[in-house]
């Protein structure tokens, strides 16, 4: 559920019409929703009830500063994959305690960064990486508390660049090699074994992958126990879907009751399976629905094979669609129109064929009208682009009838800034 919704024919933002915003800020924006985004943390939160647990959502999905105060607030931990991501969270008042480290390529600066300031866990994804934190630990005296991210060799059945957990894919180590990394970090003299990691890919849209991935690692951590390395946390990534069009995945609550169901029965007298503290990694799941990109209508261009709505927002702005053909819904801010309902490709001024937003759209429509892309919260506007040197855009943060502008709209001139002529 998100707090997006129309009254009398208008769309509200919490208790804030979107066009007033609009008036107000100019299009496009990006537009968030403090009370969907507190709600969708709270529902990963709540589940646990009393079992220990982190959430720490997951940076890349959305990093301004005010979204990452908020979720610090509420206790959030954080899953963050570089410097960048690091500082945030530093600078937004997250806990360094609470604080995981993902990432296939993480640097020595990186590395250092995170050992100074005591992060909770570096979730290891490659051999070499081992080598490097115990040698870089060792010479700051200190030692690094890790996991390994295994890469249990799982199809999530989502679309194949944002799947991550089958063995032809970049992350994680192979499943069967873990056992001899985790020998050789227990014989480390700056390594600390804390736990286990895997992340099977985004936005699933069904619990069975995750169980079948928790039931290769609590087979891998049967193993480690045997041999006397005993962990403390179990991190199962991020992953859960939303809905985009008619998905119907399952809500935090039930893939939680899910994966602690699966721990009591993997041995239901024991307190040492469900003892594991579990971390999850939700980035998409807390922000995805918590945010709308809103555009408006430049120009119509009808022609003999297509109907062309030319918007103020690109894929330089919002790339899903045409990265992934990401299907978001397009909906008009405001439903009162005198337009004849059209079938509409929703494109961009970008120069690039690939610029659209959606395609094939029913709307009715004219220019000026302002159009609200749903469902882009998360890796919206982290994965956008000065492509065109257009400026990214303005963030704004609804509370209720209070509005708050948690990014400015870059200027022109920021464009250039760090550049230099040749003398
Ligand atoms: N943990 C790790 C190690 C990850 O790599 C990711 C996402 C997450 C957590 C959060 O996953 P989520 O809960 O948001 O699904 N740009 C793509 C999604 C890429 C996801 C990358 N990793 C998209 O727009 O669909």
């Amino acid at each position: 559920m998100d707090h997006f919704n129309y009254r009398n024919g208008e769309l509200f933002a919490e208790d804030i019409a979107v066009q007033d915003i609009v008036y107000k800020y100019g299009s496009p924006c990006y537009i968030y929703s403090r009370a969907t985004l507190e709600r969708h943390w709270k529902a990963f939160d709540q589940a646990f009830g009393e079992h220990a647990h982190l959430i720490c959502y997951a940076v890349k999905a959305n990093s301004n500063i005010a979204i990452l105060n908020l979720l610090a607030r509420l206790g959030s931990g954080f899953d963050i994959v570089s410097l960048g991501e690091l500082e945030r969270v530093l600078k937004a008042g997250g806990d360094p305690k609470k604080i995981v480290f993902s990432g296939v390529g993480k640097r020595e600066d990186e590395i250092l960064a995170a050992l100074k300031i005591g992060i909770r866990c570096f979730n290891i994804e490659v051999s070499g990486e081992l080598d490097r934190i115990n040698l870089l630990a060792g010479q700051l005296g200190v030692i690094a508390p890790v996991s390994f991210r295994v890469n249990p060799d799982v199809d999530a059945k989502t679309h194949p660049y944002i799947s991550t957990g089958l063995k032809e894919n970049k992350f994680g180590i192979d499943i069967q090699q873990a056992l001899t990394e985790y020998r050789r970090a227990a014989a480390m003299p700056y390594i600390n074994v804390i736990g286990i990691d895997c992340h099977i890919g985004s936005q699933l849209t069904e619990t069975r992958p995750f169980l079948d991935a928790l039931d290769k690692i609590l087979d891998l951590v049967a193993t480690l126990k045997a041999e006397g390395i005993n962990l403390h946390h179990l991190d199962l990534g991020g992953g859960l879907g939303i809905c985009y069009k008619d998905e119907q995945p399952p809500e935090p609550a039930e893939y939680i009751q899910a994966v602690l169901a699966r721990l009591g029965k993997t041995c239901p007298e024991s307190a040492e399976w469900t003892g594991f503290e579990i971390l999850l990694e939700p980035g998409r799941a807390i922000v995805g629905n918590a945010g709308i990109l809103v555009t408006q209508v430049e120009y119509l261009k009808p022609t003999a094979h297509k109907n062309f709505a030319i918007v103020d927002a690109a894929m330089n702005d919002l790339v899903r669609p045409s990265l992934y053909s990401a299907w978001q819904n397009i909906i008009p801010v405001n439903l009162q129109s005198n337009a004849e309902e059209t079938t509409w490709d929703i494109v961009g001024p970008v120069c690039e064929t690939g610029d659209f937003l959606g395609k094939d759209r029913p709307l009715k429509i004219a220019p000026g009208d302002l159009l609200a892309i749903r469902s882009s919260g998360a890796y919206g506007f982290t994965m956008s682009s000065n492509y065109n040197s257009r400026p990214r855009l303005t963030e704004l943060m609804v509370d209720g009838s209070s509005l708050h502008l948690i990014r400015e709209r870059e200027t022109i001139a920021q464009l250039w800034a760090g550049e230099h002529l040749l003398p």
